[in-house]
């Protein structure tokens, strides 16, 4: 497409999700205007309708392809219906933003690459935490160098869900279909691995190489139901949840570093979505271990110079270490993401700690020719395929070899979103 003056016509598939999308298409109103949305609920379309009067609706979205009122759709479905909705829209003609992850097993996988490749159409993942103002700060300092040459990260996504694997009557949920029937696996890895996987440059610098990985057994899953819902009901039982409660990874990619990731949805505690760590040979990054509280870094060369006694040779190995923790934002004035500067309030009222707007922004630009596909779809399989990869781990109990989805082809700007 010639550069910058097409309106980008958007269809949302799954109007609960696609709604959340509504500041951020507001803001980018000039490029892009959402046309149709399509979801099987009667109460969902009515929200849409009250707000939004001249949306072509559908329940059903099938209809939608066929009406021919989108150039793109945003695909904002369960998760078992994501893959198999992207290939058709692309074999309509559309282009894709899909919500994570982008498919749940290996056959998905290749398919949604043939199809982007024999299509020719853009496929892009909504991975909105790529976009947090700290990991977009984080991939700055990486870039000038104050954390050395990186060696481990850390990812987990800690999000008690139990409450959205049931309907009222105890009936479950997709969420709790998933829960019920998909074996022991990290089931959710790209909101934690896809700040790591661009900060460490995977797939392109380095590339994952293998994945081992353990699950706990289906014990709050159990042990809620029983308290909800009662004896009776199947799920009281530990292992009618086959996937277990959680699972732990540990990836290793082709440069040796270590990579740790943890899903769990499923046990009894506050949230914490977004807990990373990375570690470089001059410094460290971290999440703190509440997420209300800032996050955290330790430069050698940097916090050690604003307190000289501070320094690693100081730090005796007998305990007495002088070194603390700074607060990252301490750094936003040299480190600060460029685009958080410009549009930090817009994405802010967006939501998902300002994911939602950059994921959009960036999604309108790459269809309208203006930048490269930031989260392409070899980036997109090779995320999601944790999921199959630390089941297959998991039931052999042996290190699995992961796959290169991308075997050398170039792929967006370096997996970074823009400068
Ligand atoms: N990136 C993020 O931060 C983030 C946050 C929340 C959810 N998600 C993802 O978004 C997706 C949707 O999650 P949710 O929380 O909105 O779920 P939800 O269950 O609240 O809503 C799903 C909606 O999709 C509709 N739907 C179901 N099948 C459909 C179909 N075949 N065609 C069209 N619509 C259909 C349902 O009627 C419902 O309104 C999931 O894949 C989830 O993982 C991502």
């Amino acid at each position: 497409m010639p550069g910058g003056q097409r309106l980008v016509r958007l269809g949302v598939v799954g109007g609960r999700r696609g709604s959340n999308f509504s500041s951020a298409l507001a803001h980018l109103k000039d490029r892009v205007q959402l046309t149709a949305v399509c979801d099987p609920k009667e109460e969902v379309r009515d929200r849409w309708r009250q707000n939004q009067p001249d949306l072509a609706l559908f329940g059903d979205w099938h209809e939608l392809l066929r009406h021919g009122v989108c150039d793109a759709l945003l695909i904002a479905t369960p998760m078992q219906v994501h893959a198999e909705q992207a290939i058709a829209a692309m074999r309509a003609g559309c282009d894709v933003l899909s919500e994570v992850p982008a498919c749940l097993n290996p056959q998905e996988a290749e398919e949604l690459i043939k199809t982007v490749e024999r299509t020719g159409r853009l496929y892009m993942m909504a991975e909105n935490y790529c976009y947090r103002r700290e990991h977009m700060m984080v991939q700055r300092m990486i870039d000038a160098g104050v954390f050395g040459e990186l060696t481990y990260a850390e990812g987990m996504y800690l999000h008690d869900c139990r409450g959205l694997k049931f309907e009222a009557d105890g009936a479950l949920t997709w969420r709790g279909q998933l829960a019920h029937e998909m074996p022991r696996c990290n089931y959710y890895p790209t909101h934690s691995l896809g700040p790591i996987a661009q900060w460490l440059a995977l797939g392109r610098q380095d590339a994952l190489e293998s994945v081992y990985s353990l699950a706990t057994p289906g014990l709050c899953m159990a042990d809620y139901v029983q308290r909800r819902f009662g004896e009776r009901h199947p799920g009281a039982l530990v292992d009618y949840w086959r996937r277990g409660d959680g699972a732990s990874c540990l990836l290793r990619t082709r440069k040796g570093r270590v990579i740790h990731l943890r899903t769990d949805t499923s046990s009894a505690r506050p949230h914490h979505m977004h807990s990373h760590e990375l570690q470089g040979t001059r410094g460290c990054y971290r999440t703190a271990a509440v997420p209300d509280e800032p996050p955290l870094v330790w430069l050698d060369a940097i916090s050690a110079e604003a307190n000289p006694s501070c320094g690693a040779e100081q730090a005796d190995v007998h305990g007495g270490d002088l070194r603390r923790f700074e607060p990252l934002w301490q750094y936003a004035d040299r480190f600060e993401h460029p685009r958080w500067r410009q549009s930090g309030d817009q994405a802010r009222a967006a939501g998902h700690g300002g994911g939602d707007f950059f994921v959009l922004e960036d999604f309108v630009g790459a269809v309208r020719g203006e930048i490269a596909n930031p989260i392409d779809i070899y980036d997109a399989v090779a995320w999601s395929s944790i999921s199959w990869l630390s089941a297959e781990s998991a039931r052999t109990e042996r290190a699995v070899l992961a796959p290169d989805y991308r075997r050398g082809r170039a792929g967006g700007q370096g997996a970074r979103p823009r400068a």
